[in-house]
């Protein structure tokens, strides 16, 4: 589903060079969820980037369904992000102006998906949210916001969700319930969930935990 082999990245400011990831290796199954764990600048969220395509890393080689990154031109992997990859962030990155409902439908419209069928009918129950969509984004609450980005993330059934720090503006009690219901929809839709946290709390939700630590991964029980 998901493999990365060796992967090495550093950052140069200046004179001085960052090693944020040495050597590192990490498959993701089928179905499967795992939290990437660690102290803020670390490196969990070029780690992410790295295997989504979105940057790229110095060495190693990432894979995505069997696709090696490095080989793909720029449309197959805007294709290939586009149909298979759904993305949730820290600060919900919705469409400004378009109401939740258009949000919601973005990607499955790029992709000529229909705008109904049971699965889109089912997020927007679980995720409580037939009451708001005809309501502008930006006028929801964050955690309204939070739940409308899960939406989109899943609405087209992404093969592999990712998902950085997707509780960091929220508060405690609202965090589990967002994450209760991300990995509730994740489970159902048989998607792969690749899930950054600082927050141990939120780690608990996944198959599996790893530590990124000075450039490494550690397997946590
Ligand atoms: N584009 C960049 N240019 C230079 N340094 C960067 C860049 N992106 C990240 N870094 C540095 O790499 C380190 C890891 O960053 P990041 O992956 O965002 O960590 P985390 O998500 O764990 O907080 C940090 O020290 C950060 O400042
Ligand atoms: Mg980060």
């Amino acid at each position: 589903m998901l493999e990365l082999k060796s992967i090495s990245k550093s950052f140069h400011d200046g004179e001085s060079e960052l090693l944020v990831l040495r050597e590192v290796d990490l498959t993701l199954g089928s179905g499967q969820s795992l939290a990437l764990l660690g102290a803020s600048g670390n490196g969990k969220s070029t780690l992410l980037q790295i295997a989504a395509g979105l940057e790229i890393q110095d060495s190693g080689e990432v894979s995505i369904l069997g696709r090696t990154l490095s080989i793909q031109s720029e449309r197959e992997l805007a294709m290939l992000r586009r149909r298979h990859l759904g993305f949730v962030f820290q600060q919900f990155n919705l469409l400004p102006g378009l109401n939740v409902r258009d949000n919601l439908l973005f990607q499955r419209r790029l992709n000529r998906q229909s705008d109904r069928d049971e699965w889109t009918d089912e997020i927007t129950e679980a995720l409580d949210l037939g009451a708001l969509l005809k309501r502008r984004v930006e006028v929801l609450s964050s955690g309204q916001q939070q739940r409308v980005a899960i939406a989109r993330a899943l609405a087209h059934k992404p093969q592999i969700v990712f998902a950085d720090e997707p509780t960091g503006n929220l508060h405690d009690s609202l965090s589990r319930q967002v994450m209760a219901l991300m990995v509730k929809l994740v489970t159902e839709s048989a998607c792969s969930l690749f899930l950054v946290t600082h927050n141990r709390e939120m780690a608990a939700f996944t198959d599996r935990r790893l530590l990124l630590k000075e450039g490494c991964l550690h397997e946590l029980p």
